[in-house]
Order: structure tokens, then C-alpha cells, then sequence
């Protein structure tokens, strides 16, 4: 670290050199004795003036780069930004680009990082990240809601929620013009699923934002939470409400957070974070980019199932039993056997009394209905329907992640207790529609 504050420092004289002559700002004395540092030095000349031109151009872009381990370790723009000439993403017609030599590309795909970053890629395309995005584009229910109901048919403005909400979270299909810039419809996108324009999947730059790509930022609870909370699945907000997130908040500004992959451990942290459950290694645990590993059930879908499929697009992916036995390895460095053993017991309890006792039940009653001929056409103005919907998408969700995340507020009042207001409403309307042959 020591050195690496000497590195910036020499940067920094280089930087405000090279600005000056490139930029025809006020001359300084050229350092030329200081151009010996590592970090400079083993950059290409092209790199050295995409650095030296940006530092004015995107002055946060170069800072954030400069400060990150990819800096130290001479990794540059070009080595992310250099294009495949001829690519349908390289850029034409930027200004101040006229000089280059190279091809630039804004996109950066997951293939560039997976040059150096090999097994991190295909983790990530083994897991239930990479169908954020596919999953919901052609859907037609999902289209229905976003540009029927949401979009209220509007001529042009239809798609507006899709790419203020469902887009930024699960991803976009990047599109490119004629000069290599994405399209303003389809970009700029923090989704975690993104298409690229070559049929690429992914975004590596969610949890570790750019231009940092800070192993630090990734392992803090923040990183997941901006797309993890809200009513349909509060996963920060379960992580607050537990004992894990109580100390979290209290101490977590005093831990170690930047150890070595496969050195974080407990020790530099009392109390494990969402990477540590689900991503990290820890003790003989090898820690993994696909966050689906580590799950036994399916939390998400209506009703919850034991994971046992090989097909990223099902639900049920995955190996439940092997992921309750990782999940377990995680507990094992911090807790007893007989302790976790009673907590997943309790949290399997909740899963199964919600398909028990609340999904089935509702999706028996649906199932009728909708066979007679009882459910209003509009599936959101009719209550039963809605209610179907807030009992598994919302109500349903937030018992089961309570439950199995330490959550007892998302467990109890935002789960269960709402859910039995549910499931009596929705007899009774179900009753009176079957007495009288009529939709009220
Ligand atoms: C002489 C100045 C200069 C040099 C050298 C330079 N750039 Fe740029 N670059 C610019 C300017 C100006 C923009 C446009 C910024 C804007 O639109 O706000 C830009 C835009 C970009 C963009 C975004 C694309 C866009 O159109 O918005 C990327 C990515 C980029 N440059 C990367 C690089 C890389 C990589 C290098 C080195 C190979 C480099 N630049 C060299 C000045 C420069
Ligand atoms: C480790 C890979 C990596 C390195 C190194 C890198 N970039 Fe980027 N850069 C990215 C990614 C990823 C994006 C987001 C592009 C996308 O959405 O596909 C990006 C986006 C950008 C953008 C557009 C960002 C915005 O918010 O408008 C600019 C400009 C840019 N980079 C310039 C640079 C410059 C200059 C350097 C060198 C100082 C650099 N990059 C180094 C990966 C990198
Ligand atoms: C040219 C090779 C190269 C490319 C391309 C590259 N990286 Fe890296 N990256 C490295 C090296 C070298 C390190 C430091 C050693 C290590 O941790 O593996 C590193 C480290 C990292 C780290 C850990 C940082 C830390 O705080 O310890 C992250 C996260 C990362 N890279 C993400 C990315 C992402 C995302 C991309 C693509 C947008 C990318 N890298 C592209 C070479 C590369
Ligand atoms: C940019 C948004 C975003 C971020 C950031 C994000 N996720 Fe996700 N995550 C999603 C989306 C969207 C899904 C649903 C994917 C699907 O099933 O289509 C998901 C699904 C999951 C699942 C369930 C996977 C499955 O197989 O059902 C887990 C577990 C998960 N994320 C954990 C995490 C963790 C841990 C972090 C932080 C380290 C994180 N996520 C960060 C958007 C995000
Ligand atoms: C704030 C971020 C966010 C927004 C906005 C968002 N989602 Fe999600 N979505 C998620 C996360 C996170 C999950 C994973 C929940 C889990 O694993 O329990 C998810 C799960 C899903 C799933 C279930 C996963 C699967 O593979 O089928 C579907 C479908 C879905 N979202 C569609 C949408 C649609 C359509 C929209 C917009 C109308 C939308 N989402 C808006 C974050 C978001
Ligand atoms: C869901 C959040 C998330 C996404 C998406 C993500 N990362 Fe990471 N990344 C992390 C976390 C958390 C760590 C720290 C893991 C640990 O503690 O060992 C990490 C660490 C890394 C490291 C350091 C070495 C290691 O494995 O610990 C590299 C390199 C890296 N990520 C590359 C990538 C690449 C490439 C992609 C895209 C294919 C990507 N990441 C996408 C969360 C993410
Ligand atoms: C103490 C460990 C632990 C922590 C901390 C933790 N989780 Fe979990 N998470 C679990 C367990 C256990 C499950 C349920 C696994 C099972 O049995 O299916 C789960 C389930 C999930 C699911 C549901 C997947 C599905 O099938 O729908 C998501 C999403 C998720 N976690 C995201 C997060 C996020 C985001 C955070 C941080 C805000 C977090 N988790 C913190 C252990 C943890
Ligand atoms: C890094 C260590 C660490 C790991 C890993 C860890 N925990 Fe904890 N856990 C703690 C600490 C510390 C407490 C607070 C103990 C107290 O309340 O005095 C705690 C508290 C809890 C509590 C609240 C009940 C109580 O006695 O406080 C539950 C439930 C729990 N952990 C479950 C789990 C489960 C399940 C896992 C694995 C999925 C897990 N923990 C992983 C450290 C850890």
C-alpha cells in the first residue's frame, strides 16, 4: 500500500504533464525522472493518452481507475476499451478519438473481463443472474403488464417503466447505432443481465461498480441491495432486521474488508454478509460467482420447490441438497451443529406451512374459478386476482426470505400475519362467486 500511494502520487505529476501538452493547458515542468514507476511505465503508448486526455475528459473515470488494484496491476482502458476492429461496437465519429490508432469500444461485454477472469465468467453464466434478463423479454404476460397496463398503451411512451424499473434491475438488449454507440433505448442499463450487441449475456460491473472494481465494495451488503429490497423480495431489509445485520451496522465500518480472494475469513468480520452466504470462501468453502449454489429451495417462484434442475432458465435450478450442505459449510465457521440444524428446521417449517396452508389452497380456488368461468377479465382490477398475486409475489416471498434469512419482522408482519388477512378474503370472495355464478 505503501508504495502504491508513491505510484499515485508519480501518476498524478505525469498526468498533469501530459494534460497540459495534450490539452494546451498552462505548461509545467515536464518530470521525466518520474516516469518510472511500474504502474506507468508498463502502459502502451495509446493507453498513457487515453489516461492522460480522460483525466480532464472523465475525471472520475480516471480517478476511480487509478485507485483500483487494476491500475496497480498495469491492466489499462485498452485493455477493456480496445475493439475488434470492424466490430458493430467499435465507435466512429467521437471527438477527440481522431488521433487514436487503436478501435475503441464503449461496451465492455463480460468476454473482455473473462480474458483475465476466466472461472468468475462462467460462474456467473452457471447461475440464476445470468436469465435476469432473457426470462422476462418475450414473456407476454410480463410485456402485458409493463406496456398494456403500466404503459396504459400509450403510442410512445409504453415502455417508459420497463426502462426505469424492470431494466435497470434484470437488464436490457443493448442495441448499437451506425457509429457504435448504444442506443438511447436501450442504454444506459445497470440491469444485471444485460444482452450485448453480440449476444453476450451478463454485467460484471453490478456488484463491483466501474472503475473501481473493488473486491471491498462487492462483499458489503449495499452491493446486492440496490436491486434486493423492496415488497416483493426485502432482502436488505431481512438482512437489517437479523442479528447478522444488527452487528453488521453496529462494527462492520472497523472490519477487514479487502483480504485476498480465499483469505477473507472470519476474524476480519464477526458476522457474515450476503457475499459470505452466498459467494464467498470461507474455511474449505471455495467462494463462487454463481449465487444460486448455495440454495436448497426456491424462494421465488408460487410455490416453493426443493431445487433439482440443470436448466439455468428453470426455476427449481440447481442442487438443493448440495447447496443446503455449502450453505451449512458457511454456518459450521461460526455456529454449532445443533444451532443451525434448529434454524433451518424452523425456516423449512415456514416454507412448507406457506404452500401448505396459503399456496396451494389460493391456486385451488384460482383453478376452479377460472374454470367456471369466475375470474374478471382484467387480472388487476379483480380482487381475487390481485390477491392471488400480493399472496405469492409479495406477501408469500417476503415469509419464506424472512423465514430462512433470520428476518422475524418480514417473517411475522410483513409475512404470515398478512398473508391469513389474504387467504380469508379470498374464500370469501371465492364463496360468494360460486353461490351466486356471478364476479361481483
Ligand atoms: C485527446 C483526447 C482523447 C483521447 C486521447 C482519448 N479520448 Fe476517449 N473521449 C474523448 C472525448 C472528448 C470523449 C467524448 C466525451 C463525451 O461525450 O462527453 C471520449 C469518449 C470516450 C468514450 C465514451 C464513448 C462516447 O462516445 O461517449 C470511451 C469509452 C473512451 N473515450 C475511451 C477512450 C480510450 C480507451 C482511449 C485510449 C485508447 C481514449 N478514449 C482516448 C477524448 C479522448
Ligand atoms: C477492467 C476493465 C476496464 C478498464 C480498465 C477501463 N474501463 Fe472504462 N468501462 C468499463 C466498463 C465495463 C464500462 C461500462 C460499459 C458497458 O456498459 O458495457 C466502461 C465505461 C467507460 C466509459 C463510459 C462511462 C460513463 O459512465 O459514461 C468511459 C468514458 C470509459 N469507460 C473510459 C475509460 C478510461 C479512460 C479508462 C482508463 C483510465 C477505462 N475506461 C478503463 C471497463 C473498463
Ligand atoms: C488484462 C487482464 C484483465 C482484464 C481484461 C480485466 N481484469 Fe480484473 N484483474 C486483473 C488483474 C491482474 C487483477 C489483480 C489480480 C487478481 O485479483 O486476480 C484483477 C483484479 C480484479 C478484481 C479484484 C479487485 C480487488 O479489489 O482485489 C475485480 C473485481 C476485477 N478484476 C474485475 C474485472 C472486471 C469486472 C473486468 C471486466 C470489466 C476485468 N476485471 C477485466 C486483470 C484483468
Ligand atoms: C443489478 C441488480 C442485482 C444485483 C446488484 C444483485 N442481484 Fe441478485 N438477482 C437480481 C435479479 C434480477 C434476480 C432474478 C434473476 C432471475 O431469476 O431471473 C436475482 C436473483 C438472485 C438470487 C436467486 C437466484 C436463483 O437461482 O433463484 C440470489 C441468491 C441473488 N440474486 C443474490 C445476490 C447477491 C448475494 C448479490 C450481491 C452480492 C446480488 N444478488 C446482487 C438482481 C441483482
Ligand atoms: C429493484 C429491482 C427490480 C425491479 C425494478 C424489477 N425486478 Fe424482477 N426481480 C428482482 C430480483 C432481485 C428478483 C429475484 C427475487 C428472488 O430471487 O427472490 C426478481 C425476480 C423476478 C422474476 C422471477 C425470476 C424468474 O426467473 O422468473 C421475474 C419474472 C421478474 N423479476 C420480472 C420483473 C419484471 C417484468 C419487472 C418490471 C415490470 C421487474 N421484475 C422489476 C429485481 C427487480
Ligand atoms: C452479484 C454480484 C457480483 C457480480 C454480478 C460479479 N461479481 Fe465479481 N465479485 C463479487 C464478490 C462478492 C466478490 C468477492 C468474493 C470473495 O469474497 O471471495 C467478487 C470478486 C471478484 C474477483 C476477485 C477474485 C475472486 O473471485 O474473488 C474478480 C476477478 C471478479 N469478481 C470478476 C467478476 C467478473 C468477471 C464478473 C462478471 C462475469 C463479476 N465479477 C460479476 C460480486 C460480483
Ligand atoms: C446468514 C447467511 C445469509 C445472509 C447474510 C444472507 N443470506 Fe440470502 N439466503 C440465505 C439462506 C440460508 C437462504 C435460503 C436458502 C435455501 O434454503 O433455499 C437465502 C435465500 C436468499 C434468496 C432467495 C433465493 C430464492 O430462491 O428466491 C435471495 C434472493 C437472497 N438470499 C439474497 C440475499 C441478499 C441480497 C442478502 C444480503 C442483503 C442475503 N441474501 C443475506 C442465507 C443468507
Ligand atoms: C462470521 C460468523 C458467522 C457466520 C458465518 C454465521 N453467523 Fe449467525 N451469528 C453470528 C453472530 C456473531 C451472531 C450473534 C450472536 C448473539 O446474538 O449473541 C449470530 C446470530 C445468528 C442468529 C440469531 C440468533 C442468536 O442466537 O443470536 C441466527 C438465527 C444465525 N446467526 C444463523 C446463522 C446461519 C443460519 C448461518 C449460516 C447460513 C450463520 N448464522 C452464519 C455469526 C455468524
Amino acid at each position: 500500500m505503501k508504495y502504491f500511494k508513491w505510484f499515485v502520487i508519480i501518476l498524478s505529476v505525469i498526468l498533469v504533464s501530459m494534460i497540459t501538452v495534450s490539452c494546451g493547458g498552462k505548461p509545467v515542468e515536464p518530470q521525466e525522472d518520474d516516469l518510472q514507476g511500474p504502474q506507468v511505465s508498463q502502459l502502451s503508448e495509446e493507453a498513457r493518452a487515453c489516461v492522460a486526455c480522460h483525466a480532464t475528459e472523465t475525471h472520475g473515470v480516471v480517478e476511480d481507475w487509478d485507485k483500483s488494484r487494476h491500475a496497480q496491476e498495469a491492466v489499462s482502458c485498452t485493455d477493456c476499451h480496445e475493439a475488434v476492429p470492424g466490430s458493430p461496437m467499435a465507435l466512429k465519429e467521437v471527438e477527440g478519438h481522431e488521433d487514436l490508432t487503436i478501435a475503441v469500444s464503449m461496451l465492455v461485454p463480460p468476454s473482455r473481463c473473462a480474458e483475465c477472469h476466466e472461472d468468475q465468467a462462467a460462474q456467473f453464466d452457471a447461475s440464476g443472474h445470468y436469465r435476469a434478463g432473457l426470462q422476462y423479454f418475450e414473456k407476454e404476460s410480463m410485456q402485458t403488464l409493463i406496456n398494456v397496463h403500466e404503459g396504459q398503451n400509450h403510442p410512445e411512451l409504453s415502455d417508459a417503466s420497463d426502462k426505469t424499473g424492470c431494466m435497470q434491475c434484470h437488464g436490457s438488449q443493448i442495441e448499437v447505432n451506425e457509429t457504435g454507440h448504444a442506443t438511447v433505448d436501450s442504454y444506459p442499463s445497470s440491469g444485471i443481465g444485460n444482452v450485448y450487441p453480440n449476444g453476450e449475456v451478463g454485467n460484471c460491473t453490478v456488484c463491483h461498480t466501474r472503475h473501481s472494481f473493488d473486491i471491498a465494495e462487492a462483499r458489503k451488503p449495499e452491493a446486492c441491495a440496490s436491486c434486493h429490497l423492496g415488497p416483493d423480495h426485502p432482502d436488505i431489509e431481512i438482512y437489517e432486521n437479523s442479528k447478522h445485520g444488527q452487528i453488521y451496522a453496529t462494527e462492520g465500518e472497523t472490519w477487514v474488508w479487502d483480504s485476498s480472494p480465499g483469505e477473507w475469513e472470519p476474524g476480519d468480520y464477526r458476522a457474515p454478509t450476503c457475499a459470505t452466504c452466498h459467494m464467498s470462501g470461507i474455511g474449505n468453502l471455495e467462494s463462487t460467482h454463481n449465487i444460486s449454489a448455495r440454495l436448497y429451495w426456491n424462494l421465488w417462484e408460487p410455490e416453493s420447490t426443493v431445487r433439482n434442475s440443470s436448466d439455468v432458465m428453470s426455476g427449481s435450478y440447481g442442487d438443493g441438497e448440495a447447496g443446503r450442505e455449502m450453505m451449512e459449510a458457511v454456518c459450521s465457521e461460526c455456529h454449532s451443529t445443533t444451532f443451525y440444524t434448529g434454524f433451518f428446521k424452523s425456516g423449512d417449517d415456514a416454507v412448507r406451512l406457506y404452500n401448505e396452508a396459503y399456496y396451494i389452497p389460493a391456486e385451488k380456488m384460482r383453478a376452479e374459478l377460472a374454470q367456471k368461468d369466475l375470474l374478471g377479465e382484467n387480472p388487476w382490477t379483480d380482487e381475487f386476482q390481485v390477491l392471488y398475486y400480493y399472496l405469492w409475489h409479495h406477501e408469500g416471498r417476503r415469509t419464506r426470505q424472512g423465514a430462512m434469512m433470520g428476518g422475524p419482522d418480514w417473517a411475522h408482519w410483513h409475512g404470515f400475519f398478512e398473508l391469513q388477512q389474504d387467504i380469508y378474503r379470498m374464500k370469501e370472495i371465492y364463496e360468494q362467486r360460486i353461490e351466486t355464478g356471478v364476479i361481483e
